[in-house]
């Protein structure tokens, strides 16, 4: 297992920084290769044609290691509302109905609203209510049927961590010819994932969280039934001849391949692409299986300290190391709480009803202690 890792980071001292699901800190490495391509910028005499391509090819590439796919099914865009256009763009009708769960982050939400509401598709929002982890996935897989054209569902919720069962989903979803739509932003980079062996069919991420990248760049990987779509819109660096920058007015009439042509136009950002590069490969050199097991590790403490004072925590086998809720007993006040939390300098984050606490490798026992020694105090 990997030790902590907050040599690598310029975090203040003085705080306890629990979230990561907010967004991640700067890697001291990206900061630096920023610098640099910025001060790259004072003389263009220094910029190559094929600066424009290189390091986006990279950025796919090492993304599609951490999901387990090619690197031509990635595209670079620069949001995960702009990923999900591009999906529905190119979505195919199979059946009168869509799916998606309570309080899904609004980019997906929006996204699927509208799109059922342009083609007259009903849309169903599977609810919790007081039901399990496990009864809420059953209730979900069992909603899925012949007539459902498309799921959209983050791979674990984004207030609370409560995890997804997407092979299930996704084995559903291909049975009854439903595409399977996942927004991976809250686990992808700290929670194995893996696109084929879950038959998710696209998978929208943005990369200012546990993908350790720079707010305004996201990654998005869709699956062959998307080869042949029409992106949103008509970027000529995404046509086979784009490296041929004489000929551009040959006018190619192909798109790159695969996804490809979901590249947002300027795919190549100078300034943030080393960051959301350098943020790939330090994932990939860390790996996915360390970061999860080192996130288990300090979880651990939480869940074990404060489980017997009454603080309730998601069952065990739908729980998020990373990513998780602190279910604070009825009678004590959310707010209240978080002004405590953010006097002593614990940042977490609240979304709806729930005390959010994000762990990365960055974080350290004594983060944890502090956590958990102003809950203890709390109570
Ligand atoms: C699950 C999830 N998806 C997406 C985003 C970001 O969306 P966008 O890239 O459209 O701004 C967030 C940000 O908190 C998120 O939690």
């Amino acid at each position: 297992m990997i030790k902590c890792q907050k040599h690598l980071f310029s975090l203040d001292t003085s705080e306890y920084y629990l979230n990561c699901a907010y967004k991640s800190p700067l890697l001291k490495n990206g900061e630096l290769l920023a610098i640099q391509a910025l001060k790259k910028e004072r003389n263009p005499s220094y910029l190559k044609p094929f600066d424009y391509f290189n390091i986006s090819e990279e950025i796919r590439t090492e993304f599609s290691k951490i999901i387990n796919s090619n690197k031509d099914e990635v595209a670079i865009i620069p949001s995960s509302s702009y990923g999900f256009a591009n999906v529905f763009n190119n979505l195919k009708i199979n059946g009168n109905k869509a799916i998606t769960v309570e309080n899904e982050f609004p980019s997906g939400y929006f996204s699927i609203k509208k799109w059922c509401s342009e083609k007259n598709i009903q849309l169903e929002t599977i609810k919790r209510n007081n039901l399990s982890a496990q009864d809420w996935n059953k209730k979900i897989i069992n909603s899925i049927d012949s007539d459902t054209s498309v799921v959209i569902i983050s791979s674990v919720h984004w207030m609370n961590g409560t995890k997804f069962d997407l092979k299930k989903i996704g084995e559903k979803c291909k049975n009854n010819n439903t595409f399977f739509i996942v927004d991976g932003t809250q686990s992808v980079g700290a929670l194995s994932i893996d696109v084929k062996d879950f038959k998710i069919d696209a998978l929208i991420c943005a990369g200012y969280k546990w993908l350790f990248g720079p707010y305004s760049m996201a990654l998005g990987y869709y699956s062959s039934k998307f080869n042949d779509g029409i992106p949103i819109e008509e970027s000529w660096m995404n046509r086979t001849n784009a490296q041929d920058f004489s000929n551009l007015t040959e006018y190619d009439s192909k798109y790159k391949p695969m996804a490809g042509r979901y590249n947002v136009g300027e795919t190549t950002n100078f300034i943030l692409s080393p960051i959301m590069l350098n943020g790939l490969k330090q994932i990939n050199s860390w790996g996915i299986n360390n970061i999860e097991s080192y996130c288990k590790k300090l979880s651990k403490i939480v869940i074990s300290e404060l489980s017997p004072l009454g603080i309730a925590f998601e069952n065990e086998n739908y729980f998020t190391y990373h990513l998780f809720s602190l279910g604070l007993p009825k009678h004590l006040n959310l707010l209240t709480f978080k002004k405590i939390l953010e006097k002593k300098k614990i940042r977490v984050s609240i979304r709806g009803a729930n005390l959010r606490v994000s762990i990365n490798v960055f974080n350290d026992e004594r983060d944890i202690d502090k956590l958990v020694e102003t809950v203890k105090e709390f109570i």
